[in-house]
This record gives structure tokens, sequence and C-alpha cells, in this order.
């Protein structure tokens, strides 16, 4: 009997040195770099660049990726056209994959492939995503795009063009943290799709959209907008008692009929996500300084509630989606925001695929009807 490797669960498949995840340790090193010392002391711009690299840039490095990165920021012309001609209710994630794609079919470089050709379309696609994704949200409440401002780092750019003014710095550093937290992760679901979509020599713009494409769904990315559908189930209101009841009512019902608890759970970590403990410090300032500590209370009550129920820890999602919603971003923005971070993963991933390739195809056993003849 051939055994089976259903979701390819514990199988490993290649080699890589991007990063490292250990669930024994519940660590995550970036390039060797623990990922909770990367969010305290760098720019994401830093992080993309010894994700990309395997080493941390120095002054004159860093002073040049800076200075292409503003000047890729606008969104082209053409991105806007063909963001335009979808219709309003598109789902960000959608507009997002599209406008990756048709850079992709614009990029007079496309079919180059070498090293340096790579690393243009890595930094391209770091630079140009917050515009993307701004405009997601911007252009369905009406509202016009905000040009890149070239004094801002990243993050905070990022939040200039989505909002059109700058909000608070805790708010800024939460974002940033949140970015770093999410630029990378191994094999995971949508690296793996990047990876198998460049071990066919397929160009770097393929891979990432259908890198988004695997990210969308509630098991992997979309899990963060899924939290915020799941807090507004149960709500905050009430005292911690009342919320702490209807946490635990709310849950009993989900797991009677069989729901999958967003923002809970890992494939890899088995005892909890090493980057939530960030990520919640994260939240905690935010909802701190714009006096929302129900949102607080309802977080704790779920965690513990699923902790007691099912021994299952939280995600990363678990406090990124509720810390994104206090920012002030739509919720179908915040799979998009995971992309603009995880494109540096994927882009790396690409790099290091393509420096090592050898086609990903797996087999399959073959369980449908013997074999039978037509008449
Ligand atoms: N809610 C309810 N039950 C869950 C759960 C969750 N979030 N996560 C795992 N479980 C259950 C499984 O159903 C399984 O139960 P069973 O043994 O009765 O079948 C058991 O816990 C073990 O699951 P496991 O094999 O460890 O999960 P997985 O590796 O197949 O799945 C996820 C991992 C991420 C797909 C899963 O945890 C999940 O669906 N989480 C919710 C979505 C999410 O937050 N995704 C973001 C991931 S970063």
């Amino acid at each position: 009997m051939t055994e089976i490797h259903k979701g390819l669960a514990g199988v490993v498949v290649d080699t890589t040195a991007v990063s490292k995840v250990n669930p024994d340790t519940n660590s995550l090193l970036y390039r060797g770099y623990p990922v909770q010392e990367l969010a305290a002391a760098c720019s994401f711009e830093q992080v993309a660049w010894l994700l990309w690299h395997g080493s941390m840039p120095t002054d004159d490095e860093l002073a040049g990726f800076l200075a292409r990165s503003v000047g890729l920021r606008s969104l082209p012309p053409l991105v806007v056209d063909v963001i335009d001609a979808l219709p309003m209710s598109a789902h960000p994630m959608d507009v997002v994959r599209t406008a990756v794609s048709a850079l992709g079919a614009a990029d007079p470089a496309a079919e180059d492939s070498s090293p340096a050709a790579e690393q243009a379309k890595a930094e391209s696609l770091f630079s140009v995503l917050p515009a993307v994704v701004a405009y997601a949200q911007r252009r369905r409440r009406g509202e016009s795009i905000v040009p890149p401002r070239d004094d801002l780092g990243y993050a905070e750019n990022f939040l200039w063009m989505t909002f059109g003014s700058l909000p608070l710095e805790v708010m800024i550093d939460a974002f940033r943290v949140s970015l770093v937290l999410y630029a990378e992760h191994s094999f995971n679901a949508s690296t793996f799709t990047a990876r198998v979509v460049t071990s066919t020599l397929s160009d770097m713009h393929s891979a990432v959209t259908a890198a988004i494409g695997a990210l969308k769904g509630p098991l992997h990315g979309g899990a963060n907008e899924a939290v915020l559908g799941v807090f507004a189930e149960i709500g905050t209101d009430g005292s911690a008692d009342e919320v702490g009841a209807r946490a635990n009512a709310w849950l009993e019902d989900a797991l009677a009929s069989k729901r999958k608890i967003m923002g809970f759970g890992h494939r890899v970590y088995k005892r909890g996500d090493s980057r939530v403990p960030t990520m919640h410090e994260a939240l905690v300032r935010v909802a701190t300084s714009v006096g929302r500590p129900d949102v607080l209370v309802l977080y704790d009550a779920l965690a513990d509630a699923m902790s007691l129920a099912k021994g299952i820890e939280p995600n990363l999602d678990y406090p990124s989606g509720p810390a994104y919603d206090l920012m002030g971003f739509d919720t179908d923005l915040f799979t998009p925001i995971f992309v603009a971070a995880r494109v540096v993963g994927w882009t790396a991933h690409v790099m290091e695929q393509r420096a090592s390739n050898s086609l990903i195809r797996p087999l399959s056993e073959y369980d449908g009807p013997g074999e039978r003849h037509l008449g």
C-alpha cells in the first residue's frame, strides 16, 4: 500500500535558507534572526533586504534600496485603468491579484529571469503594492488616490496613502510590527504555490499572482478577516463576565456544528504560534490608545475558551485582524495587507527556487474505476 501524505503533512520537500519555523521551541528565524528581535528593532525595508539577500543591509545598501523603492511607489496608469474596470463589489484580494497580473503583463522584463531582473521585480512589487491595496479601499469609499510621499518610511507611507492622513505613532508602529511578522513563514501554502509555479520556469509575477490566490482562502491568509466576523457574532458589549459567558456559549455552538474557529490552530505550530505574543502586545497598545479595552476582553475570553475546550492556541491572524480593524482598515483589506507583507517572502523563495530548481510534480495514487472501454 502506497503511503499517502494527505495535504503533504509532515513531508519535507526541499531545503530553504530563508526562514526556519521551529514548532518545538515556538520560534521563527528569518535568515537566522529571531523575528521578535527584528520586529522590535527594524524597519520593514531592512527586513525585506535581509530576507532577499541573507544579511542585514549596510547603510549604503539600505540608502540605495530606499531611493529606488520610493521611486516605485506610484500606481502605474495602466494598473489604475485595470482596477477601475473591475466592479466595486470585487473582493480587494481579487483586485490585488488582478493588479499583480497586469503589472506582469506590462513588465518589459517579464521573461528575464536573471538574478538582477528578479531582484528588480521583487523590489518593484514590494514598493507598489501599498498603492494597490490603498486604492482598493479608497475607490470603494469614493475617495481619490493619495500620491505616495517620499519622505515617509514604508509603513507610514502605506497608512498615508490609505487614509490620506498620518495616524498616531502607536498605529504606525503596530502596523510595521505586523508587516515584519507576516513577511515570511517557510513553506506555507502560498509560498509553496509560488515555488511550484517557479519550478515550471514561469515568471515571478505569475508565481506571485498564484500565491495571492492561495493566500485568499480562509484556511490561510483569509483567516485574519474572518476573525472580525467571529468578533462581530459574539459582540463586545457588557461586562467581562457577560462577554466571557457569550464567548463560551458561542464557541460551544460553533464546535458542536463542526465549525473551524478562525484565527486558531496551525499546521506546524501545535503549541502556539511564535508570532502571537509580539502582535498581541501591539494590539494591546493600539486598543489602549483608542480606548477600546472591550476588544481585548473579547480577545482573551475567546482565546481562554478555545484553549480550555480544544487546547488550540491562536495564530497570528487572531491579534492582527482586530488590530487592523482598530487602525481603520475595511475588514476585507486585511488579507491584501498580508499580501503586501508576504510578497517579500514569496519573492525570496522564487529566487531561491530558481537558483536550485527542480520541477515540483508529486505523484498520486489512482482510486477511480478500473480500466473499461466504450461500447
Ligand atoms: N477550529 C476548530 N477545530 C480545529 C481548528 C480550529 N481553528 N484547528 C484545528 N482544529 C481541529 C481539527 O479539526 C482536528 O480535529 P479532529 O482531530 O477532530 O479532526 C484537530 O484540531 C487537529 O487539527 P490539525 O490536524 O492540527 O489541523 P490542520 O493542520 O489540518 O489545520 C489549520 C491547520 C490552520 C488549517 C486549522 O487549524 C484551521 O482551519 N484553522 C482556522 C483557520 C486559520 O486560522 N487559518 C490561519 C492559519 S495561520
